[in-house]
């Protein structure tokens, strides 16, 4: 049985007040009981923050929303998984559609940072999925093919059943234009005999996220899909109702 996880990307919001209060409303109201991984993404500064919140809690990791590949040294700006792990960190995101567009991120860095990650011990998240543009083209498999190719070959076939996926179709992040379950499940069908065809003996246990404009009213009907096995959510993470909400929908 896979697991079923949920994961917030706060990306850059938030003051330590701000995430105090979202912690303790989380951690308050959560069912301890659902089988669901709930994990926190906070921005780096925040971490510790969260950290403290968390500690000894059950069913509720936390993690960064990027790394570098090197362990320490002259890399200004940069934080590094040793760095997230001294702060009990357990996850990490990769390769989000935001630092592939905006800061470079290309295939072969996600597939350097994704082997960074499990070498420390960090459990990458990686992000996959296809622009406007590409998937009225038709080529979102030949695009999210390549891009899960490339962190296959980074990890190795072996390893990659340790990686989560989040398929993030960008147009969908922050438009409110949620892809449909249908062509989510797709996509996710498409990723998993991608996977298969690197680890079959594994592939089946590799959760799968979907992230793109998740909310309570869609949550539900994205996750009934069989080959979704929870989220990554941005915007609706900074509400805890509406995150709650989401984490009992992957219950
Ligand atoms: P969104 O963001 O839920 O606000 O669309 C998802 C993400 O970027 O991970």
């Amino acid at each position: 049985m896979r697991r079923r996880i949920v994961a917030g990307n706060w990306k850059m919001n938030g003051t330590q007040s701000d995430a105090s209060a979202l912690v303790r409303a989380i951690s308050v109201d959560l069912n301890r009981d659902s089988a669901v991984q709930v994990v926190l993404c906070p921005p780096f500064i925040l971490i510790p923050t969260v950290a403290t919140l968390l500690t000894g809690q059950q069913g509720i990791e936390y993690g960064g929303q990027n790394l570098d590949v090197h362990d320490h040294g002259a890399y200004t700006g940069e934080i590094s998984a040793p760095m997230l792990r001294d702060f009990g960190c357990r996850y990490v995101i990769v390769g989000h559609s935001e630092r592939r567009a905006l800061y470079g991120d290309t295939d072969d860095l996600v597939a350097a940072k994704s082997r960074k990650a499990l070498d420390s011990g960090l459990t990458p998240i990686v992000c996959v999925g296809e622009s406007l543009r590409q998937r009225e083209q038709n080529t979102t498999e030949s695009v999210v093919g390549a891009q899960l190719d490339a962190v296959v070959a980074g990890v190795g076939s072996a390893r990659c059943a340790e990686i989560v996926v989040a398929y993030e179709p960008v147009w969908a992040i922050g438009t409110g234009r949620s892809a449909t379950p249908v062509q989510a499940q797709s996509v996710h069908r498409f990723i998993r005999d991608r996977l298969a065809a690197a680890n079959d003996a594994r592939a089946a246990d590799i959760p799968i996220l979907y992230g793109g404009s998740v909310k309570p009213d869609n949550a539900s009907a994205l996750f009934a899909e069989p080959d979704i096995d929870g989220g990554l959510i941005g915007g609706a993470a900074l509400s805890a109702a509406d995150f709650l909400a989401i984490c009992h929908a992957a219950a």
